[in-house]
């Protein structure tokens, strides 16, 4: 079994992270970089883990003109990356212009292009939140209608809530991957995921990777914590 698990390195510096690498490197399946630890150590960290020969999801959540995410995503090809997030509230032109980016120089440097994942509604709105931006859908609706777009426009993958997945895969093609954050193998509780399902409902709802932070690197033996996580999937 293909290991799903991806931590996120949600640390502050770069020689956290390489902890948090050296103690996970054999049980988990790839690395995040976020906006914390990118703004902090830069794409250095990106190519570094690259370097060991780890799968990075670089999670950088791109939102702009058509132009101006095009050329990031084509950057962050150049980086080496395995999957990184756009906005899908960036609209057609702007998701089409990244997926093909993202083709178009991995062609160009002989690589595998990345799954450039579509992130729908952050899972901190809710339908209030919808409407104070002026969406009056409700959350549901808005990630359904974000998610076909994302299709329709050849991303071949969406970040979703576990929540989420059941209802996504009704309605995206089967083809694409689910990447899901909100996992705690406990049940959840305790901080500022509300809407959780562990590790083991995530798979079986079809989620097909797992972004897991906190449960694995603030556990007092990360590695334990990762090793636990990936057993009781199989
Ligand atoms: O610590 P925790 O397991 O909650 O970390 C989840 C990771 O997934 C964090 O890096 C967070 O930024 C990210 N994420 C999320 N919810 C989303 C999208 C990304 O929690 N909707």
């Amino acid at each position: 079994m293909r290991n799903p698990i991806i931590v996120a390195l949600d640390v502050p510096d770069i020689e956290r992270a390489r902890q948090l690498v050296r103690d996970l490197a054999p049980v988990v399946g790839a690395f995040k970089v976020g906006k914390e630890l990118f703004v902090a150590a830069g794409p250095d960290v990106v190519r570094a883990l690259g370097g060991l020969g780890f799968e990075v999801f670089l999670d950088l959540k791109f939102h702009d003109i058509p132009n101006t995410v095009a050329k990031a995503v084509s950057s962050a090809v150049r980086l080496d990356v395995q999957m990184l997030t756009v906005h899908t509230a960036g609209g057609h032109e702007m998701l089409a212009a990244a997926e093909e980016a993202a083709q178009r120089t991995a062609a160009q440097q002989g690589t595998e292009p990345p799954l450039v994942l579509g992130v729908t509604v952050l899972t901190s709105m809710d339908n209030e939140n919808l409407v104070e931006t002026g969406v009056e859908s409700t959350v549901a609706q808005q990630v359904e209608r974000l998610a076909m777009l994302a299709a329709k426009c050849g991303l071949r993958g969406l970040v979703c809530s576990p929540l989420e997945i059941a209802l996504l895969r009704q309605v995206i093609p089967s083809n694409m991957q689910l990447v899901t954050p909100g996992i705690r193998p406990d049940g959840g509780g305790g901080d500022d995921q509300k809407r959780t399902l562990t590790p083991r409902e995530a798979v079986e709802a079809g989620g097909d990777w797992l972004v897991i932070g906190r449960p694995i690197y603030q556990a007092e033996n990360p590695r334990k914590a990762a090793e636990e996580i990936m057993a009781s999937l199989k």
